[in-house]
């Protein structure tokens, strides 16, 4: 059951799609006081109770014992000692022993979750404001309430199916000739690719929706070649526009009013990776229709995906902001400089970037009526995705765009993907992404995924192995990386035929891949579970932190401490752990219920098939053009007595007609593993 609060006059935020009647009650789950300003909520933990959620945020899948802000925030550095990053994710869930809760708050500024962190056995969630929507959701388990919450929110977003293929980005692919070297270099190794992505190099002078005609001469051209070879090319757009006379974009936004306002009615500048810029109101509806429209340009010169970035909006300075360190500047060095005032001048400037005071002076105007940021700006990185989104329902309405954003907020997810900004090549941030996974689809972000190797600092060999074997799994696999660090695309390395054999894995998979994530994206599913989710019931299970099943069908255990040969699991249930050195060159070993060590050498990706279920498998390709879903194997670990049916799911690709779920039933019967249902293709069966 789902019943909804209402807390004054709250805005609608876009985040619900199912109309909810109020409650005629207060509700009596938490304890509430307020003071001037804020909502607090507490309630009682028990020792032993969970709490899933929260999205994107650091720390475990289990977010007991920490305090998480729910405010989006570029931040680079994403160690324990954090509170937020890019998205604002307002939804929990409490895991207790006699019932399980849901709670989403729908509010678009600050809140803070204190689970546990100021004191262990109390929840306290502090609203930094007074008008929102509080959703309680009942349900005899974990798995029940995230249904009901999905269902709640909306579907899902579904890209097109070659955004699940292997992605090559770097924060240096400067010009066309960089890009073909790229491409040329994967193609001589044969590993498989269906990317590459463009960052803010390929703009003139940074500027949205324009391409550099020095370094891309005929861009239209260039994409249609490489779209020819297999592989389609995602330029990044940012959420600033660049102030510069002439600029198009600029002009139409400023003679329109379509960007944010100080209080005085001059248009707010922020200077990020342009200079100086301007912030589309992406709440303005109009001013939302027509940046929305901007991204025809390049879907006109061929493009068919995009990534949204700097959109939480990230601002490295304010003119307000610089205006006041100058003055304080002034002040500090009027005194000798002692060690205080030395102290005080770091800060002064450090403090310029991402201040939140600046969130306080400009506005936006939702329906005539001003907001300062800072009320509304969890939505910032939603509206402009939104926005993006509406406008490929106009351009192209039969067709799939890729899209995925940085920043975030619930009801994104029906818009585009995430991937989870710039982590670091650290062998924690491995960790970090698996738990991060499990959070994001409780919250219906399915298309997501890590910057593979590690986006700041230099990746190591090995780490950028075990990531990858991680990274088969994700739905946005994609391998991204900062300008000045080392080049991390596999073919760089003395392991690059164990890249490529774990990257050919992943096309091995997609059939597995695509199935599921369809699957939990049409009917509110987990693509990526937490193991209590299917044993709700098993304690053990609930407090595993690394590792997840997928589907209803496998489970993974990833590798992600340095010089690890192997690690311990635990099994809620008898599995086949299958160790892959390549699509083709395979071990099986059965495992009992229970804990377990295995040993994984570098070069093996462990991938567990649950009892009684089966998976398909296909040759590897070039890229998901080329793979062949006539000829497939069904890998299985049926008992005999048993029989399951697999649900795969196969249309063209790009279409937004789903089709229906191609069954194929398996039966073993006396040891020897039969159809109960065959479709029309080749398939052969592996009984393990
Ligand atoms: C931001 C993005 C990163 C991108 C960089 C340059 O840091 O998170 O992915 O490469 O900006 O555009």
């Amino acid at each position: 059951m789902i019943y909804r609060y209402n807390y004054n006059n709250p805005l609608n935020t876009g985040a619900v799609v199912k109309n909810i009647s109020y409650q005629q009650q207060g509700q009596d789950f938490f304890a509430q006081r307020t003071n001037d300003e804020n909502t607090i909520f507490t309630r009682k933990m028990d020792k032993d109770d969970i709490v899933f959620g929260l999205g994107e945020t650091l720390r475990g899948i289990n977010k007991r014992g920490w305090r998480y802000e729910s405010y989006c925030s570029d931040d680079a550095l994403h160690h324990e000692g954090k509170s937020a990053i890019y998205g604002a994710h307002n939804f929990l869930i409490i895991k207790n022993e006699n019932i399980t809760s849901g709670i989403f708050i729908d509010f678009p500024g600050k809140i803070i979750f204190d689970i546990g962190s100021k004191n262990y056995c109390l929840m306290e969630i502090t609203v930094f404001g007074k008008d929102f929507d509080l959703y309680l959701i009942s349900g005899n388990n974990e798995q029940e309430v995230t249904t009901q919450f999905r269902t709640l929110i909306g579907k899902s977003y579904i890209p097109p199916l070659w955004a699940f293929g292997y992605q090559q980005s770097r924060w240096g692919y400067r010009n066309a000739e960089d890009v073909l070297k790229i491409a040329d270099e994967f193609e001589q190794e044969g590993i498989p690719l269906d990317s590459i992505y463009l960052d803010i190099d390929y703009m003139q002078r940074y500027k949205n929706f324009t391409v550099d005609k020095e370094k891309f001469p005929d861009f239209q051209a260039f994409v249609r070649k490489m779209k020819e070879r297999g592989i389609r090319l995602v330029p990044i757009i940012d959420a600033g526009v660049k102030i510069e006379e002439g600029y198009e974009v600029y002009e139409e936004g400023v003679k329109n009013n379509y960007f944010c306002k100080r209080e005085d009615g001059s248009d707010f500048v922020a200077g990020v990776w342009p200079g100086k810029t301007h912030f589309p109101d992406f709440l303005n509806k109009k001013a939302s229709k027509w940046f929305g429209n901007w991204y025809k340009t390049l879907i006109d010169q061929g493009i068919e995906g995009f990534w949204n970035d700097m959109n939480e909006p990230a601002i490295f300075y304010s003119e307000e902001g610089i205006e006041k360190a100058l003055s304080n500047f002034d002040k500090i060095m009027q005194k000798p400089l002692d060690v205080t005032g030395y102290f005080a001048l770091l800060d002064n400037f450090n403090q310029l970037s991402n201040n939140r005071e600046d969130h306080k002076i400009f506005f936006h105007n939702i329906d005539g009526k001003l907001y300062p940021h800072n009320e509304v700006h969890n939505l910032y990185g939603f509206y402009m995705t939104k926005s993006a989104s509406e406008a490929f329902e106009k351009i192209s309405p039969n067709k799939r765009v890729l899209m995925f954003s940085r920043s975030s907020y619930i009801g994104m997810h029906r818009y585009g993907g995430i991937w989870t900004g710039d982590n670091c090549s650290w062998w924690s941030h491995i960790l970090l992404g698996i738990q991060q996974m499990a959070s994001l689809n409780m919250c219906g972000f399915l298309y997501s995924g890590t910057d593979i190797g590690g986006f700041g600092g230099d990746t190591s060999e090995d780490l950028m192995l075990r990531w990858l074997q991680f990274g088969i799994f994700t739905p946005l696999m994609r391998n991204h990386s900062a300008f000045n660090t080392r080049e991390q695309e596999p073919f760089r390395f003395s392991l690059k035929n164990e890249m490529k054999n774990t990257i050919e894995l992943r096309y091995s998979l997609i059939p597995f891949i695509y199935s599921t994530f369809i699957d939990a994206a049409i009917n509110d599913k987990m693509y990526f579970k937490p193991l209590s989710f299917d044993f709700p019931q098993d304690k053990r299970a609930a407090l595993v932190e690394d590792q997840l099943f997928i589907g209803d069908e496998i489970m993974i255990a990833p590798i992600y401490q340095q010089g690890a040969k192997g690690r311990y699991v635990y099994l809620p249930e008898d599995m086949v752990l299958v160790k892959f050195k390549s699509y083709g060159q395979r071990t099986y070993q059965r495992l009992k219920k229970g804990d377990s060590y295995i040993s994984v050498e570098l070069d093996e990706i462990p991938i567990f098939i649950r009892k009684n279920k089966a998976i398909p498998l296909i040759k590897p390709a070039k890229n998901t053009d080329q793979l062949d879903w006539a000829n497939m194997e069904m890998l299985a670990y049926i008992e005999d007595g048993e029989s399951y049916t697999f649900n795969l799911y196969k249309d063209d690709g790009y279409s937004k007609n789903y089709t229906s779920f191609i069954k194929i039933g398996l039966e073993n019967h006396n040891d020897e593993l039969t159809f109960t249902e065959k479709p029309n293709i080749n398939i052969s069966l592996t009984n393990i």
